[in-house]
């Protein structure tokens, strides 16, 4: 029988904090919330409130039950309140020295049957559970933001832990109706392991200038369907946090420079531009803590009326994609002329085309085809994201170093002409859907290689933890291996980092002619 935790105590009632006290409170379970001053408890309790009233207002929560839960929560200033827990966790800043003195204090606190848990992302449990005298009894306890929607928590052990608290720990978590994944104590652990990468990829994109913050956004958000864009995930982490997160994934990563966090982010954290809680990152809000957006500087004008999308498009490329983006202009009354590739140019008549567009060529350089018309000033690429171009709800218009601002102009009105999302961006190897997305899938395989995780784990705490509709070899499976490994080489070779490099599995099982769904078998067996 797992032993039941009947009261909790909650340290640090910021951003994560105040979540994890609600989902404790909703499920039955007295909480004790404790914060360094009365300002900041005022201003967790406020949050526990703001939350629990948006919960009533979107009929997810009774008010009876809002009533409830407020009645299970007790609020203290100090440790001095936890001493007759069963479990504490610690939900304070993520530096080492400040978790290591603090766990230190509740070990000395908290009775000595009681659980110590730690909500680090990054650090190290072992080094955290070490500055107690209970370092058997020490978990990490990882929850996602936000913590009352986010299903899964990273349950970790490390050498020391016992196997009943662990075993313990897991039941609570599906007693508060979580996933709990067991995994090791391994820098940021399976989730952020595999998300801050990106997130850092991200900001380098928007600080050089590669391509705006709201078509990084949409790029990832409606070409992949993620719920969120890297920049305004960020806001939501809290720059700070995230800061400090890359700063340990840096170092105890092996210095894989991926995590070195962007000069840019560092900047941010400095001028106290920490993302919603501080009412601006990099976007603003309309207030601290809000997740309302207020128009700023950098707000995209609407575009200028009064310039009629283009009549005649020349479409250069083969294969199924040019085809189907052959036949979404042509739906969508555009007048088009084919070209099978750059060998077929000269035989063809692109003089009295408007745009001249370069169709599914996702691994090579638009500018290499451009060149070849004779007319680069007026050759853009589309790349479509998300499936086949009839249902890809978004497209990467790519300029190249020789494309006119009117050619890019008219790619976006021939997308609105369709109905589809245009973002812009350079002529860089995955542009930027595919550029943020591939290293991530490569990094799972790698993760998978090492043994670390299983693939479902990790399926898991990619949808669970970060609210992605399908996870990294799912994905894999449905997009094809040879398709992203193809995408990952070309990413490679642009910027040959080690870490960029395709893992060797996926090589592997892409020599084995197991290339997903569509072969019956690519990371899973597809029966049928
Ligand atoms: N922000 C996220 O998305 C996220 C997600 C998962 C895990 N985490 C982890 O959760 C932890 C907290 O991060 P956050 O983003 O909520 O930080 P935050 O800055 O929003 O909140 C930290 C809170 O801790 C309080 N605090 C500081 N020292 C304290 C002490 N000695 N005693 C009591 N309270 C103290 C602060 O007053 C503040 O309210 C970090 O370890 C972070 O890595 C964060």
């Amino acid at each position: 029988m797992a032993r039941e935790f009947k009261t909790v105590g909650v340290v640090g009632l910021g951003t994560m904090g105040a979540g994890i006290v609600e989902v404790f409170a909703r499920n039955g379970v007295d909480v004790v919330a404790v914060e360094v001053d009365g300002a900041a408890l005022d201003k967790g309790r406020e949050n526990l409130r703001a939350s629990t009233d948006r919960a009533v207002a979107r009929g997810k929560l009774d008010p009876a039950d809002r009533d409830a839960l407020h009645a299970r929560v007790t609020f203290a200033v100090g440790l001095d309140a936890l001493r007759d827990v069963d479990l504490a966790v610690e939900a304070v800043p993520e530096r080492l020295d400040l978790k290591r003195h603090l766990l230190a204090e509740l070990d000395r606190v908290c009775p000595p049957g009681a659980v110590l848990a730690t909500n680090t992302s990054s650090l190290s449990v072992t080094e955290i559970a070490v500055a107690t005298e209970r370092p058997g009894q020490v978990v990490g306890l990882h929850f996602f933001n936000p913590a009352p929607v986010m299903r899964l928590v990273e349950v970790i052990s490390t050498v020391v832990t016992e196997s009943e608290v662990t075993r313990d720990v897991q039941a609570l978590c599906a007693r508060l109706g979580k996933v709990g994944v067991s995994v090791a104590d391994r820098a940021g652990f399976i989730a952020n392991a595999l998300l801050f990468g990106y997130l850092n990829q991200a900001i380098g994109m928007y600080e050089t200038g590669y391509a705006s913050r709201e078509d990084i956004d949409a790029a990832m958000q409606q070409g992949h369907g993620l719920p969120m864009g890297p920049l305004t995930l960020l806001d939501l982490i809290g720059l700070d946090t995230a800061y400090q997160v890359l700063e340990t994934l840096y170092q105890r990563g092996g210095h894989d420079r991926r995590h070195a966090a962007a000069p840019l982010l560092r900047q941010m954290v400095t001028a106290g531009l920490l993302g919603r809680k501080s009412g601006r990152g990099f976007y603003t809000y309309q207030a601290p803590g809000s997740s309302r957006l207020a128009p700023d500087d950098l707000t995209p004008v609407a575009a200028e009326a009064g310039h009629p999308a283009p009549r005649t498009v020349g479409v250069i490329g083969s294969g199924t994609v040019a085809t189907d983006v052959a036949e979404v202009l042509t739906a969508a009354g555009v007048d088009v002329v084919t070209v099978a590739g750059p060998g077929d140019l000269a035989a063809r008549d692109l003089a009295a085309v408007d745009l001249v567009v370069v169709a599914g060529l996702s691994t090579a350089p638009v500018i290499d085809v451009a060149m070849a018309t004779g007319r680069p000033a007026d050759v853009v690429g589309l790349h479509f994201v998300g499936g086949p171009a009839a249902q890809a709800r978004l497209v990467e218009v790519v300029r190249t170093v020789r494309t006119s601002p009117t050619a890019v102009r008219a790619a976006h009105q021939l997308c609105a002409a369709f109905g589809r999302t245009a973002v812009t961006c350079g002529d860089r190897a995955g542009f930027i859907a595919d550029a943020l997305l591939l290293p991530y899938l490569n990094d799972a395989v790698r993760m998978l290689e090492s043994n670390y995780s299983t693939a479902d784990d990790i399926d898991a705490a990619m949808k669970l933890g970060c609210g992605y509709p399908a996870g990294p070899f799912e994905l894999l499976d449905t997009v094809g291996l040879d398709v992203a490994l193809a995408v990952q080489t070309a990413i490679h070779r642009e910027l040959p980092e080690p870490g960029l490099a395709p893992a060797p599995l996926l090589r592997n099982l892409v020599t084995a002619g197991r290339l997903g769904r569509r072969t019956g078998g690519g990371f899973r067996d597809h029966a049928g």
